[in-house]
């Protein structure tokens, strides 16, 4: 067993609110949380991380692991539990907190495309939908994100100008559909409901919200036997509705996972590589606020406008928020 000591850095992970949904049924509470950091090794058996080395790791099984967990200041990681990744030196261990686990996220679902792919992201200014866009434009991808709201759409058309071919639409602009078209290569006729024969549209698109957003997509900007990602949503009452979209158009739907890609061959080489271009400021992470661990339990909840605690459920809140366990 490689046995690597480390002090962390970690963002507020969402598993808090997944052990409501039963997938941590058969955890011990109280429990640690978190499953993702970055530190500096402080002792260590293995010849890749040696002591003073600076990384990042994400814990390889998200759930129903009654060893997850590490949200602490020191960790003991084994690489056989946790995917371990080198920060290049240029690098901030800051930046690398802001985006381990959306980059991991966002290269295993790009996984699936082709290259020059056309690919929808909704959720674009979220932390995964982010890293999706950067990393997909990086990639020689024509990548068009779903945002809520006009300064969402402002500030990715601004901050990822860098990036390579990115389009954003504002989701909450009556008949944004429309505004859509042309950027997913479809013309203004909207083909009737029954046929395939749609012409144009869109290779793809990657979705963490589902419901009407995600229903309207696929009606409406694919392309027959287009790509369909999908690796969070509950889809509620469009459900029907996005089985009738997958099975117009002949959808090929994967679902995104990521326990899957960090268990491939070249999953370190490729999140190392995209580590690499932050250092190249062409990949630009975002983070929101650097909190004390002590304020974790302030940070994870909804606060009063006039409060001293960042909240990861702000509004217009964009990028995350990152513990320090110092
Ligand atoms: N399958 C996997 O392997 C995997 C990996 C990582 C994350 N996840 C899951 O993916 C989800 C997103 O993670 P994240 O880290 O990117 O979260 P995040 O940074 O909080 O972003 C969430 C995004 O979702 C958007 N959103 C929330 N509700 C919405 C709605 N009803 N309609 C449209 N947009 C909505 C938010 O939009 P605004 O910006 O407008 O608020 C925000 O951009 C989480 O549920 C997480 O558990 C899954």
């Amino acid at each position: 067993m490689v046995v690597t000591r480390v002090r962390l850095h970690q963002r507020p992970p969402t598993i808090g609110a997944q052990n409501c949904s039963g997938r941590f049924a058969e955890l011990e509470l109280p429990h640690v949380l978190g499953v993702e950091g970055v530190g500096v090794v402080l002792k260590s058996r293995c010849e890749s991380f040696q002591e003073g080395a600076r990384i990042a790791f994400l814990l390889k099984k998200f759930f129903n692991d009654e060893s997850h967990g590490c949200w602490q200041r020191r960790l003991i990681l084994d690489e056989h539990r946790a995917m371990i990744l080198a920060v290049p030196a240029v690098v901030g261990l800051n930046q690398i907190a802001a985006c381990t686990t959306s980059t991991v996220a966002a290269l295993a679902f790009l996984k699936f495309f082709p290259p020059a792919s056309q690919i929808i992201v909704t959720a674009a200014c979220g932390a995964v939908g982010l890293a999706t866009m950067q990393l997909g434009a990086l990639r020689g991808h024509r990548m068009i994100g779903l945002v809520r709201g006009p300064e969402r759409a402002a500030w990715i058309a601004k901050e990822l100008v860098g990036c390579g071919s990115i389009a954003v639409v504002d989701t909450d602009a009556p008949g944004w559909i429309r505004l859509a078209f042309p950027m997913s290569g479809k013309g203004e006729l909207i083909a009737p409901p029954d046929s395939t024969d749609v012409g144009g549209g869109a290779d793809g698109i990657i979705d963490g919200v589902g419901g009407e957003v995600l229903a309207l997509a696929l009606e409406e900007l694919l392309r027959v036997r287009a790509i369909v990602v999908r690796y969070s949503a509950v889809l509620g009452e469009d459900a029907a509705r996005v089985d009738a979209a997958q099975h117009r158009l002949h959808l090929q739907v994967r679902y995104g996972n990521i326990e899957e890609f960090m268990a491939s061959l070249d999953a370190v080489r490729q999140v190392e590589a995209a580590f690499a271009l932050i250092g190249d400021a062409r990949y630009q992470p975002k983070a929101w606020h650097v909190a004390s661990w002590k304020e974790v339990a302030e940070c994870m909840k909804d606060q009063p406008i006039w409060t001293r605690h960042a909240t990861q459920v702000k509004p217009g809140r964009i990028g995350r928020i990152i513990l320090k366990f110092d």
